[in-house]
């Protein structure tokens, strides 16, 4: 007995800052949610409940638009090229063995958990988690007090979990088996059982809106005359000013494909509004208990998503703003409600963000930094960092299957009329810099043209002229030689100064 005394006041002593208890941490993260497509129309509470009662972001980026890329930088807090992570193969090292012994002990949950936070997971983690190759359902990545995780890639019905790693099999009844309610009602279990010894930290993963875009049967039907939007790129014919993997899609993009957009961008939509349904359950959980005065809700997407723009089909994966940009929304003591913030920030900074909250270091091998300072602040003027890497390694496969003609050509996702959204040499590393007055993306594509892309956002925000051949060749060397120092960076070598321009 005196030895279970000893450990608990210990842990109490750790979990405790001043006297009072350190904040709670939730973070929900949704699958390839966009940002500039009108995914909001389908979290309507999630905006009135931590949006407007907290902070949003206008400049979040992801490190890869794509989930395990991205979920692995989320994890480690490092860019691509130091996690290693690069694609959502195991042989692209997702959830590899070698992740997980190299990576994986390393990340913000494990630092969480040190500083005496009670941890729960629930939900998606990488895509090819639980592969019996890696370990199977038993392995139960360190610092999780509480697992409940998805068995590989997204799904809504029919899938398994591991739950504290014990296979749990679940099929297609909407009541037992619906994903992001069953995410909800385990968060739920958790939060029950929260007493004030220890503050937690609670992760809701959901597979909405990923494919295969199946509602709750209740939201079947939600949105019938809403089509995708028609403004920006969408159905734009690409042309020379875009590197080879664009200008393959058909202009203008086919009735029965434009018919498949509108039927997934209204799916999209039905499959978020069960996880606004959870947000708000979280959030009157939270407050029944007297939480939510000492607990941080975080709200965002591991990628964008495109539906059409520049009549590529569906899917993520390219350097266009609709796939890097995520929702981002904070609500916590301290932050002023209702709030907007035009400071870039990136999922490598929600890891050191939550550390800075928990008031422990942050690890010198996080390229992240902590956005705690802009969140508490009151003016625009936290700028930490202006320059940002987005690194991605095209995906390819030998077969096509519903395109035979394609086989062994290093192409991947091929859609109806073969429209492939993904091929070896879409391999590319973007410098996008983000400060007053500069608004700039500069992309070197790894193909046989050693393609560049260059895109002043603050006067083309729709990123229709490359203006390669226009920039200011000083200007030019300026981005090429800080997208290098990016593309080599670790740690705080990641925060590069100012760009100085003439
Ligand atoms: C999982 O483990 C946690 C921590 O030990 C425990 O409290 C929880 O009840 C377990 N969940 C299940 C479903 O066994
Ligand atoms: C299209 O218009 C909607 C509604 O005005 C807006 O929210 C959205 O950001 C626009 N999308 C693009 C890509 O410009
Ligand atoms: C993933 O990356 C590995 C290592 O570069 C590569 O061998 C594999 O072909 C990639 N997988 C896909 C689907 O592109
Ligand atoms: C890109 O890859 C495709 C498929 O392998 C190939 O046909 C095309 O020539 C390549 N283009 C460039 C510019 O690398
Ligand atoms: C732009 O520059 C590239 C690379 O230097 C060159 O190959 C291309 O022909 C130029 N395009 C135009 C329209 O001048």
């Amino acid at each position: 007995m005196k030895v279970l005394t000893v450990v608990v006041t210990l842990v109490a002593i750790c979990a405790l800052s001043g006297g009072q208890l350190l904040p709670n941490i939730v973070l929900i993260l949704t699958d390839d949610q966009d940002d500039v497509l009108g995914s909001e129309t389908g979290i309507p509470k999630t905006k009135e409940l931590i949006g407007k009662q907290g902070m949003t972001f206008n400049n979040m980026f992801v490190s890869s638009p794509l989930c395990c890329p991205s979920r692995s930088s989320i994890f480690t807090s490092m860019y691509v090229h130091n996690h290693k992570g690069v694609n959502n193969s195991i042989d692209g090292n997702c959830n590899s063995l070698s992740w997980q012994q190299t990576r994986e002990p390393y990340a913000f949950p494990v630092h969480l958990h040190d500083q005496g936070y009670q941890t729960f997971f629930a939900g998606k983690y990488l895509n090819t988690y639980a592969d019996p190759a890696v370990g199977g359902v038993k392995h139960v990545p360190l610092g999780w007090d509480w697992w409940v995780g998805l068995v590989g890639n997204s799904r809504y019905y029919n899938y398994h979990l591991s739950v504290n790693g014990t296979d749990e099999a679940h099929g297609s009844v909407y009541e037992d088996d619906y994903l992001t309610d069953i995410i909800k009602k385990r968060g739920m279990e958790f939060l029950e059982q929260q007493s004030n010894r220890n503050p937690f930290f609670m992760m809701l993963s959901t597979p909405s809106c990923h494919e295969p875009f199946t509602p709750a049967p209740q939201y079947s039907s939600n949105f019938g005359g809403y089509v995708a939007p028609r403004n920006g790129s969408y159905n734009h014919h690409a042309g020379p000013d875009k590197h080879w993997l664009i200008r393959q899609a058909i202009t203008p993009i086919p009735d029965d494909t434009a018919q498949t957009i509108d039927e997934i961008y209204r799916d999209r939509l039905r499959t978020l509004l069960s996880v606004d349904d959870m947000v708000e359950d979280v959030y009157n959980k939270l407050n029944e208990m007297s939480l939510l005065d000492n607990t941080y809700i975080i709200f965002t997407s591991d990628n964008g998503y495109h539906l059409g723009q520049f009549s590529m089909p569906w899917d993520k994966r390219q350097l266009y703003e609709f796939d890097i940009r995520v929702p981002l929304m904070v609500r916590g003591p301290g932050i002023t409600p209702g709030k907007t913030s035009d400071v870039p920030v990136m999922n490598i900074d929600l890891g050191p963000t939550f550390l800075d909250i928990a008031q422990t270091s942050i690890p010198n091998y996080m390229d992240g930094i902590s956005f705690k300072p802009t969140l508490m602040s009151n003016s625009d003027s936290q700028t930490v960092r202006e320059n940002m890497l987005v690194e991605h390694y095209g995906e390819h496969v030998v077969n096509i299957p519903n395109c035979p003609q394609l086989h062994n050509q290093g192409l991947f996702v091929c859609h109806s009329h073969c429209e492939c959204q993904d091929s070896w040499n879409n391999t590319y590393s973007c410098l996008r810099v983000v400060k007053p007055g500069m608004n700039y993306k500069y992309c070197e594509i790894e193909d046989l043209e050693n393609f560049v892309e260059v895109y002043d956002l603050a006067k083309d925000p729709h990123e229709f002229v490359n203006l390669r051949n226009s920039t200011d060749q000083q200007l030019l060397t300026t981005f090429k030689q800080e997208l290098y120092k990016l593309v080599h960076c670790s740690g705080s070598g990641c925060v590069t100064p100012p760009i100085k321009y003439s």
